[in-house]
């Protein structure tokens, strides 16, 4: 007996090295990390292993991806004192410290269970003198988060460190950054001292070192060699490119190529999109205005009203939120009659090439099917509506937007333009004049036009709201809906529909205000949604 259970302990100790990265992640939000401390090594390393076969996502070391601490027979308090002198967490209000009965109840029920009060370890009230000067719920998608960013010195360092994490494939540490800048951003006045943020959820320790730095110094010095860096310098020009991401560019570097122009001369083959992007690098590194989304908005509207009378057209995205300046324009298009925005995608973008709208068009095709059963989880958080990425030929002077537009511009009787369509290009011109590129500067006179890029979205009305919600953003504020879905609802949330475990049935909903209401959220409109 003894020989056979200690070969198990040893396979089960070197499998574990290696399975995290072959099993399949069922629940990608919960993040465990089982305490070693009481528990013993063995017992661990059977019970993470026990977790990842089971779907759950178990972290062998406490990153700050970890969303779940499990701990056996220790209290909330010792969890606590062993958790600060780790440097990394600080009061991670947003942390869960569990009891092991959460896991071993989730182990049974093959999913993760509600967190009852019972799973929590007990931890002492804090004195009053330590009370927390802001409170804050920890999930982004239950706050306010306006444009009106009281803190934007600290939330910028944060979001640099999470470009640059993204831009180099960590997303759990991009992640983590941008929860900690979410949290600043929201709130309701300037952090002037480490104190104040005592009892915040997401602030790990990394990010609260960069805050004291910058509290203390005026300027953290581990941002300010990032942005200095040439890596980071290169990875920010190369995926500045249409249709380059983070892992093209880090071959790229790898290749000594950090400039536009040694990316020419290189020799490289690029892609359809990445040719196009080159070519217009400078226009579409340049915001785009609110004037120039609406003055696109006019022109997508009077073109889908041609194609298919009756359709909706609502602007999406960043602007929805309230923004001044976006890096695209995103559209949403649907029509009332479900199965009438079929094929509508292909005529929109064929009417619009031939006015001369478009420098560059890229459609996918509709792959979305609403399964009986449970949605597959690999695969439902993947967009699948028609969609068009393309690069807009946008006039400078609206009087060649009208001319381009034709007979399709609405004309009332006697041939005046009406009010509304009267408005649709009203625009100082745009910035862009005057500039210089290494493009451009062959180019003598200075361009007429300005290339902006659009996404476009056709999606069936009984999806529309779904739709909406999901690509009006912020990417965080969604990533966060996602995760309390999952999490504290045991519901899978996608741009297409919700589907509740629970109940084992989709949730319909019209509106995003139902969608709220499902998830057992407060309505937080799209201006605030800025997280
Ligand atoms: P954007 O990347 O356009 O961001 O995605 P934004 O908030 O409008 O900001 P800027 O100003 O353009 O940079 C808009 C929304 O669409 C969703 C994103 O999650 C985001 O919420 N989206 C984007 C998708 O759902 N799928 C995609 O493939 C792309
Ligand atoms: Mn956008």
């Amino acid at each position: 007996m003894v020989p056979l259970k200690r070969r198990k302990v040893s396979e089960i100790n070197t499998e574990s090295k290696c399975s995290k990265a072959n099993a399949t992640i069922k629940f990608p939000d919960a993040v465990l990390f089982l305490l070693e401390r009481k528990m013993g090594a063995s017992r661990r390393a059977f019970l993470t292993q026990l977790g990842r076969k089971k779907g759950f996502h178990v972290e062998e070391i406490l990153s700050e991806t970890v969303t779940h601490i499990i701990a056996e027979n220790n209290s909330g308090d010792e969890v606590r004192t062993w958790l600060n002198s780790q440097d990394r967490v600080g009061h991670q209000a947003s942390l869960h410290l569990l009891d092991i009965s959460w896991f071993t109840e989730s182990m049974h029920s093959g999913h993760p269970v509600q967190i009852l009060d019972r799973h929590r370890l007990q931890e002492e009230e804090q004195s009053d003198s330590e009370a927390a000067v802001f409170t804050m719920p920890s999930y982004a998608c239950q706050r306010r988060t306006t444009m009106d960013n009281k803190n934007p010195i600290l939330t910028d360092a944060l979001s640099l460190l999470a470009e640059n994490a993204e831009l180099s494939n960590q997303d759990g540490r991009g992640v983590a950054f941008r929860r900690a800048a979410a949290v600043l951003k929201a709130l309701p006045e300037a952090v002037t001292s480490m104190k104040q943020l005592k009892g915040l959820p997401c602030l790990g320790g990394h990010s609260q070192r960069v805050i004291k730095d910058i509290l203390e110094n005026g300027a953290s010095d581990e941002v300010q060699s990032l942005r200095q860096s040439e890596r980071y310098q290169a990875l920010k020009v190369l995926t500045g490119i249409f249709g380059v991401g983070a892992k093209t560019a880090d071959r790229w570097i790898r290749d000594g190529i950090h400039t536009l122009q040694q990316l020419r001369e290189s020799g490289h083959t690029l892609t359809r999109t990445q040719q196009a992007g080159l070519e217009h690098y400078e226009d579409l590194n340049m915001p785009v205005s609110k004037a120039e989304a609406d003055d696109i908005s006019k022109i997508v509207e009077v073109v889908v009203d041609s194609v298919l009378p009756g359709s909706q057209v609502a602007l999406t995205g960043g602007f929805r939120r309230g923004k001044q300046t976006g890096h695209d324009v995103d559209f949403l298009i649907t029509h009332p009659e479900e199965g009438k925005e079929e094929g509508l995608m292909t005529k929109v973008v064929s009417l619009l090439d031939s006015k001369g709208f478009l420098l560059y068009q890229q459609m996918t095709r509709n792959s979305y099917v609403e399964s009986e059963d449970a949605p597959a989880l690999a695969s439902f958080h993947m967009d699948r509506f028609e969609r068009c990425f393309s690069i807009f030929k946008l006039p400078k002077d609206r009087e060649e937007s009208l001319k381009q537009l034709g007979s399709l511009y609405p004309k009332p009787a006697g041939g005046v333009c009406d009010g509304r369509a009267g408005e649709v290009l009203h625009r100082e011109t745009s910035q862009s004049q005057g500039s210089h590129s290494e493009v451009q500067e062959e180019v003598k006179e200075p361009k007429s036009w300005r290339a902006i890029r659009v996404d476009l979205v056709v999606s069936p009305f009984s999806q529309f709201a779904f739709a909406q919600l999901g690509w009006t953003g912020s990417k965080l504020f969604e990533r966060e809906l996602r995760r309390w879905a999952g999490q504290e609802k045991r519901m899978s949330l996608n741009s297409h529909a919700l589907y509740d475990s629970k109940q084992g049935k989709y949730l319909q909903a019209t509106s995003e205000e139902e969608i709220f209401t499902h998830l057992g959220l407060e309505f937080i409109p799209p201006s605030e949604r800025n997280a």
